[in-house]
């Protein structure tokens, strides 16, 4: 093995890699080309072990001229890849063509629970009437949702209102939201406009008109001179809001330990506009809300003069007014999920 020798070696290796790199027709067979030629145990290495045997002094030639060599076949394939990675790329987009005329599958949406959007429409009606929604808490005592309302312990009235109590001493389920009037009487000074909507819990059996849990939207306003006839004026803008223009609708007595005088508000029948039919009982009227004068011994434990000043305050369901509104007429689709209802309201 000589000098000479090497170099015509190194120069065939070259001239069949240059060769073999043109004539690769696709990325991998471009890559087993540069395993045989330039791998640790490819035909450059091969030629290269042959160095030592030459004179000391020939050997950084050789080296020099492998050097050259090997970058040049890297560079022939490092320029290959490139067209044979676009050619390839190109193909792939000509195989792969992506069909826009296929109709897209529809993309499922969420909408609110029923019993929000209820919520959320009285609280626009009552919002234009200068009415601030708040929220009070779900965990009262005893206290505050009922014997600041008036109900004493072991009045009989507490038979409208079956309680959950909670692991906790003292502590219950607010039967419904009025205990938020006191709360609000207690933060802040009259005028005071506030709507309170929020889950209430009962211990009762479920059909079609109770659930053991629902939601009320409360309504309190304090003033001085505030009247009964401001309460009625303000529930006929609701009712005809709600409704629709032009509804009927009246007062009838009513009881609530925390208001005096209690009414029943009434609307007219949706269904068969007041002559009598079965949603209505044949009475032609519906009730949609309970209310009254807030009681003077309420306003007096809440801190405020009842002397000085009045307040009406209401509470209703907004399920029920949502039932009535678009003819439902089970609660317990409000409570069941299933999204052939849900997706309705909107
Ligand atoms: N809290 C009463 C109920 O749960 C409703 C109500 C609220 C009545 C405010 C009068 C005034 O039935």
């Amino acid at each position: 093995m000589d000098l000479a020798q090497l170099t015509r070696d190194l120069e065939a290796l070259a001239a069949d890699a240059a060769g073999a790199v043109a004539g690769a027709p696709d990325v991998a067979a471009l890559e087993a080309v540069e395993v045989e030629v330039l791998g640790k145990k490819g035909r450059l290495t091969g030629v290269l072990r042959g160095i030592g045997a030459l004179p000391p002094e020939d050997r950084p030639k050789v080296g020099a001229i492998a050097n050259t060599v090997r970058t040049g076949i890297e560079a022939a394939i490092a320029a290959r890849r490139l067209v044979l990675g676009e050619s390839e790329l190109e193909a792939r987009l000509a195989a792969e063509r992506i069909d826009v005329t296929t109709p897209a599958r529809p993309i499922r949406r969420g909408s609110h629970h029923p019993s929000i959007e209820a919520m959320g429409e009285i609280a626009e009606i009552f919002g234009q009437f200068g009415f601030v929604t708040l929220e009070s808490p779900e965990i009262e005592d005893d206290r505050t949702n009922f014997q600041l309302l008036n109900i004493p312990q072991d009045h009989p009235a507490r038979d409208l209102w079956d309680t959950l109590y909670v692991d906790l001493p003292n502590r219950l389920l607010r039967t419904h939201t009025s205990p938020g009037q006191i709360h609000a009487m207690r933060t802040f000074e009259p005028p005071i406009r506030v709507l309170l909507p929020g889950r209430c819990y009962r211990y009762e059996a479920i059909d079609a008109s109770h659930a053991s849990e629902f939601f009320q939207v409360e309504g309190l306003m304090v003033d001085e001179g505030t009247t009964l006839g401001d309460l009625r004026g303000l529930l006929d803008s609701f009712a005809h809001a709600m409704f629709g223009a032009g509804k009927r609708t009246r007062f009838r007595p009513g009881y609530y330990p925390f208001t005096e005088p209690s009414v029943a508000f009434d609307v007219e029948c949706l269904v068969c506009g007041g002559s009598g039919c079965a949603v209505c009982g044949r009475s032609g009227w519906l009730t949609i809300l309970g209310a009254g004068m807030v009681h003077p011994v309420v306003l007096r434990d809440s801190g405020l003069d009842p002397e000085r000043y009045q307040g009406f305050a209401f509470g209703m369901g907004p399920e029920r007014i949502w039932m009535l509104k678009h003819r439902i007429n089970d609660l317990r689709l409000f409570l069941e999920n299933d999204l052939r209802f849900l997706g309705q309201f909107r």
